[in-house]
């Protein structure tokens, strides 16, 4: 436990507007996608919340996983089941009666998307359909956030930040069917929600590249440098130039738990799209990340750049964050070096196989007291 208190101590982490724990004690948050990198440690926060949480996915996506390792499913109702399918998602929904819904499960990989299209469309497009509609009849539910990303945006592969308003696109499967699942949600909105007896208030969100402990998702660079950095083998990277606004993964997930409040206690103001990124000074390349990495990784660590071949990936993308800022009071408390030096802090630990359920949960603790 000294470790993680001292570890952010030493960031010096800024006191900011915070999460109400009154909010959540006892609320009913049905999440999908919890099996997951984000979905578990959401699932993990909203139990020390004292919320009360059933996630609804399929199994881990990786072995090992967060997942498992932290036994996020101890302290929550688990369904492992697949929201392609209307009728489980439906009865799942119906039978917990929640009042809040997290809208997760995806297919999150762009290269992935490459090979299986179609997978990727049905998961992410008509199963944000699938969700939605389940939604429609649970009287309870109040307040939806469907997770999408700063992908789903029309990259003009410009410098400036996207803002909330800025046109749906998406050149590669996965963007493109998250740009959809924003225009799904939107309807769904306009529809069903906003005429419903009890109006439903949906909001969706859009972070950038989340960074954190046990994230071991194929084609990602920080677990493939982790890998690596273990092995003592040289970090190949695919696109060393591309920048991206990288965040670590409590940080987001402070602004959807933000979020929901407003949208629970206020409304209307917190409708539609919301970017949640980091400050610009977090927005650098591949090429930077996996150095500051291997600096404070220590011995064993090298980088270098990998000339394959490689389907098209956008090489420039910054998010706009001042609405959240401005109208939710969120802003991101770690810098760069901070969330680097926690996922390094949480990796070393899970080798010397500490419990990492204690560690997890002391990191969101001290994340969220600060
Ligand atoms: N990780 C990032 O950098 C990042 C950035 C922006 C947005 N996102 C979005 O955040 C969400 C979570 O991403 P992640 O990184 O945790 O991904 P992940 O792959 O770790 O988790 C995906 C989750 O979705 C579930 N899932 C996949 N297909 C399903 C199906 N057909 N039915 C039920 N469950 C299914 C998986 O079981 C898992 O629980 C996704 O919507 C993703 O698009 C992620």
């Amino acid at each position: 436990m000294g470790l993680w208190q001292g570890s952010l101590e030493v960031l010096g982490l800024a006191k900011m507007s915070a999460i109400d724990p009154t909010f959540w004690r006892g609320k009913r948050v049905f999440i999908t996608g919890h099996t997951g990198f984000k979905g578990s440690w959401l699932s993990l926060w909203l139990q020390q919340l004292g919320a009360q949480v059933k996630g609804f996915a399929l199994p881990a996506p990786t072995n090992p996983s967060v997942f498992d390792l932290c036994d996020v499913a101890n302290g929550m109702e688990s369904e492992i089941a697949d929201i392609r399918d209307l009728e489980v998602i439906r009865q799942s929904m119906a039978s917990f009666s929640p009042e809040i819904l997290i809208h997760m499960a995806a297919q999150p990989l762009v290269r992935h998307s490459y090979l299986d299209p179609v997978e990727t469309y049905q998961t992410n497009v008509l199963g944000t359909v699938n969700v939605l509609e389940a939604a429609r009849s649970v009287d309870n539910l109040k307040v939806i956030i469907n997770i999408t990303t700063d992908k789903c945006y029309h990259n003009n592969e410009w410098e400036w930040g996207y803002r909330e308003n800025d046109p749906m696109g998406g050149d590669d499967p996965y963007s493109s069917s998250k740009g959809c699942a924003e225009l799904v949600s939107a309807a769904y909105k306009k529809s069903f929600f906003d005429l419903a007896e009890k109006p439903k208030r949906i909001a969706t969100v859009r972070a950038g590249n989340v960074i954190g402990g046990g994230d071991w998702a194929e084609d990602r660079l920080i677990p493939d440098i982790l890998k690596s950095f273990e092995k003592a083998e040289s970090v190949k990277l695919r696109n060393p130039h591309a920048i991206r606004p990288w965040q670590h993964v409590l940080e987001p997930l402070s602004g959807y738990l933000m979020l929901v409040e407003q949208l629970w206690n206020v409304g209307d103001d917190y409708l539609s799209a919301w970017n949640f990124g980091p400050h610009q000074e977090s927005m650098i390349t591949v090429g930077l990340i996996a150095e500051s990495m291997a600096s404070q990784w220590g011995s064993g660590a090298k980088v270098e750049m990998d000339a394959g071949n490689h389907p098209h990936e956008a090489s420039i993308l910054k998010l706009d964050i001042s609405r959240a800022m401005s109208q939710l009071g969120w802003a991101p408390k770690l810098s760069l070096q901070q969330a680097l030096g926690l996922i390094i802090e949480w990796h070393k630990a899970y080798i010397e196989n500490r419990n990492m359920r204690e560690i997890t949960l002391q990191q969101i603790k001290v994340f969220n007291d600060e």
